[in-house]
């Protein structure tokens, strides 16, 4: 019988080998967090290595609202490779968990970190998000980071694999790290450079808080992967953005080194919404906000006119679902505010950093 681990908070635990009636098993249980970009990452300049076209930032949130958990298995008992996502099986023959599998397994023969015998093992993967899943919440960045990290610990990896994880997903390789975390976009063709390393600590600013508000749940028509190509073949905007994001990058390490909110949630806002204005300048367009998205932007900009200066932050990734940056002290007036303007009406406009239960929880990130 397979025993799978209780999953704690943030660690990732190791089982031993599980062995009972000549039935040969190694089981890993992992979980993982989301992370919310606050300068994005949006098109590739090489699609199977999946290297960014300009480095990103992003803060990754406590696992105690939105995680996901993994379990990987190998055994000799098993016929073919397979996957299920929140109960539902899955392909494993796409590029992108080919590619992730491929690198795992050639740094582990290089480290000769585990017996070459495992390699020739069918994997079976079990995972599931405990939040909506392709609705622009980020399930690709907490989903790929948990498969490359217990797939890494089961090989007894040593070293950063957030490039491992990138392979799955290139937001996945910021949720392998705590706190502020960069995804430098390298210069290197072969993407050696193009990895994830931590700005700060979640002690760094602990006042900072994250608030989601789920607009919808639904999956989004376009997805990341598709929607970030056409806006590369098609936008003569996105040429401008990449001449400016390296400014934005060095201007929004300085704004966190220096707690400075105001000016972290004015480059907040706007990378949010030069995302959303390449998606549009794209051919077709695409649109990942909705009116309610939009209400919320608006109501924001009225807060901290109001305020004058700026107490929330919104980012959107690609998806209608709004994530508010704002100082603890100022959570509880904003959380007012949002209830007044957007009250809770059911499961496809609620308003929870998490669980979707409707509840307003909100979520101080680590
Ligand atoms: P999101 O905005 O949620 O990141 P994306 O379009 O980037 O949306 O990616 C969604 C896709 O990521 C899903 O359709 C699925 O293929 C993959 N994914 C999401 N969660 C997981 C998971 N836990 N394990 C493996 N793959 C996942
Ligand atoms: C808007 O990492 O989901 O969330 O690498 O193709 O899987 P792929 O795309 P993905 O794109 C994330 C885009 C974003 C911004 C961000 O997280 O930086
Ligand atoms: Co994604």
């Amino acid at each position: 019988p397979i025993v799978y681990s209780a999953p704690t908070d943030h660690t990732y635990i190791n089982l031993p080998s599980v062995m009972s009636q000549g039935v040969v098993m190694e089981t890993c249980t992992c979980t993982a967090p989301v992370n919310m970009a606050v300068i994005k990452y949006w098109g590739k300049r090489h699609k199977d290595l999946v290297l960014p076209l300009n480095s990103s930032i992003s803060a990754t949130l406590d696992q105690k609202q939105l995680r996901t958990k993994t379990t990987v298995a190998i055994s000799p008992s098993f016929e073919d490779d397979r996957l299920w996502l929140n109960g539902i099986e899955e392909r494993v023959d796409t590029v992108r968990i080919q590619n992730l599998l491929a690198e795992l397994r050639q740094r582990s023969i290089e480290q000769q970190s585990c017996p070459q015998e495992w390699f020739s093992w069918k994997l079976h993967v079990c995972s599931e998000n405990n939040f909506p899943t392709a609705a622009g919440l980020a399930s690709s960045a907490a989903g790929y980071a948990c498969l490359a990290f217990s797939l890494a610990v089961l090989y007894r990896l040593r070293g950063d694999i957030s490039d491992i994880a990138r392979r799955g997903s290139g937001s996945a390789c910021r949720s392998m790290y705590g706190g502020f975390v960069i995804w430098d976009k390298g210069t290197k063709a072969d993407g050696t450079d193009s990895i994830a390393r931590q700005l700060y600590p979640e002690t760094h600013w602990p006042e900072l808080h994250i608030l989601i508000l789920v607009v919808s749940d639904q999956k989004k028509h376009t997805c990341s992967t598709a929607g970030m190509e056409v806006t590369v073949e098609t936008s003569s905007l996105m040429k401008q953005r990449i001449r400016l994001v390296p400014d934005r990058i060095k201007e929004m390490t300085s704004a966190i080194e220096k707690r400075d909110f105001h000016k972290f949630a004015e480059l907040t806002m706007k990378d949010s919404n030069q995302l959303h204005a390449v998606c549009l300048d794209s051919y077709p367009p695409i649109s990942y906000m909705t009116d309610v998205s939009r209400q919320i932007v608006h109501m924001v900009h009225e807060y901290n006119k109001l305020k004058g200066q700026n107490k929330v932050a919104y980012t959107f990734d690609a998806g209608p679902n709004a994530c508010l940056y704002l100082i603890e002290e100022d959570v509880a007036e904003v959380v007012s505010l949002v209830t007044h303007f957007f009250p809770p009406i059911g499961p496809t406009e609620e308003f929870y950093t998490g669980l979707p239960t409707g509840s307003v929880a909100l979520d101080q990130f680590q």
